[in-house]
């Protein structure tokens, strides 16, 4: 059930509709979205405004609605002004013809142009006859863009245009404005409902005496950004982290806080839950050594003190040892060098689904920043970069590739 006051009332929504009989239903979902306090832009291909007119969804909108990349004197470059502004970007219907530009990257109309000049999140509704949606082609440009990170929605299966029966109806706007919600608003259903998913966050300390500490450079934000974006996908979240901060409100009550500080807890605290868990992302940043540690300070005048490493225990290979059948292992990699060969190679010798690397010696990546770039290797696709962005705008495109790898 979703509450009536919207959290994110101001939420900017790029609806875009494609030239599919479903586009009549997208009228509808204007107006829900507009209800639910979203502001919505809509974009129409040329061919959607043969099926409904532009003047429609205007009068619905939060704006007028817009056709094409020249005809708007108040926006002289609309596709940056949308994409730039946009927190979601949604396209109902969405044609075989659109997932097919989409996948291969034209920009030839407005909507196109929006869709690669936006970092925000992607919710693709497809709506077609049961014949296009089975094309290998349609399902193999899905998986293309599922794996870059874009959310799909459907289709349905029921009545479709002409009296067909089967699979290819766009699911009924409600349950696209649920989706919406969950993710923006972090309730409702959504990619990952009724998921189990466990994070870790931060860098491990491992105590050399009572007061000093081997440590890392990581701050925790990419996992907390995790397991907020997790949360609002719809799972049930555990975070199992080295740092303390702050969770946004929104999601506080869904993500379970478990603090460790050494490697050896958070193996502890990980290995313990991993079974009952559809999906565990390994973010933190775990040390490969630990100290035996002194019992008292060591002391300043006794000189340089000899501190003999010794090796952690290595958690997302016990994972990917004791994986059970569906669930999905993720692990991070931060490298400077050889950076997809590497963790190419650590993909396969840690058994995980997807190694998540950054290139740390890159300019706003990795640990302390706000920001991230990542390649995401998979097990049998080919990788998929992620340019320069919030580390919540990473977790989106992360997370909804673990959720066409549960799927
Ligand atoms: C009556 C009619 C209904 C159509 N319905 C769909 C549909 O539901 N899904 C689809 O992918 N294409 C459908 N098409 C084909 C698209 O309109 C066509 O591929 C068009 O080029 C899509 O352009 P767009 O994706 O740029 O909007 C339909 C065509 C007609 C004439």
């Amino acid at each position: 059930m979703i509450p009536s006051e919207p959290k994110a009332p101001s939420a900017r929504i790029v609806l875009g509709v494609a030239g599919g009989i479903a586009a009549y239903k997208s009228v509808d979902l204007t107006r829900r979205l507009r209800d639910r306090g979203y502001f919505v832009s809509p974009v129409l291909t040329p061919d959607a405004t043969r099926f409904v007119g532009a003047v429609t969804f205007s009068a619905l909108a939060s704006e007028p609605a817009r056709t094409s990349l020249y005809a708007d004197p108040t926006t002289p470059i609309p596709h940056t002004y949308l994409g730039q502004n946009a927190d979601l970007i949604v396209v109902a219907p969405a044609t075989a013809h659109v997932i097919a530009r989409y996948a291969m990257g034209l920009a030839d109309d407005l909507l196109m142009a929006t869709l690669l000049a936006s970092r925000a999140p992607v919710l693709l509704c497809p709506a077609m006859h049961t014949e296009m949606w089975e094309q290998p082609s349609v399902q193999e440009n899905l998986a293309t863009l599922r794996r870059r990170g874009v959310m799909v929605l459907g289709p349905d299966s029921g009545v479709l245009a002409g009296g067909d029966v089967g699979a290819g109806r766009m699911v009924e706007p409600s349950e696209i404005v649920d989706t919406v919600v969950s993710i923006l608003e972090g309730h409702g259903g959504g990619l990952l409902a009724g998921r189990r998913v466990l994070i870790t966050a931060g860098g491990t300390r491992e105590a050399i005496d009572p007061v000093r500490v081997i440590t890392n450079r990581s701050s925790g934000r990419q996992g907390y950004a995790l397991a907020e974006v997790a949360a609002r996908l719809g799972a049930e979240v555990t975070l199992v982290t080295t740092t303390t901060r702050e969770i946004a409100l929104d999601v506080r009550g869904r993500v379970d806080v478990v603090s460790v500080a050494s490697a050896g807890e958070m193996a502890d605290a990980v290995l313990s839950r991993s079974d009952a868990s559809d999906v565990v992302v390994m973010a933190a940043a775990v040390s490969d050594f630990t100290v035996v540690p002194q019992p008292q300070k060591i002391k300043k005048d006794l000189g340089p003190p000899e501190i003999s490493l010794v090796p952690t225990m290595d958690i997302l290979s016990a994972l990917g040892e004791r994986r059970r059948a569906g669930q999905v292992i993720v692990g991070f990699a931060a490298e400077t060098e050889s950076v997809v060969e590497r963790a190419t190679e650590k993909r396969r010798r840690k058994n995980a689904d997807l190694i998540v690397v950054n290139d740390v010696s890159a300019d706003g990546v990795g640990f302390d920043h706000e920001t991230n770039a990542v390649t995401m290797i998979f097990r049998d696709e080919p990788s998929v970069t992620v340019s320069l962005r919030s580390k919540e705008a990473v977790a989106y495109e992360i997370l909804a590739s673990v959720s066409s790898l549960l799927s």
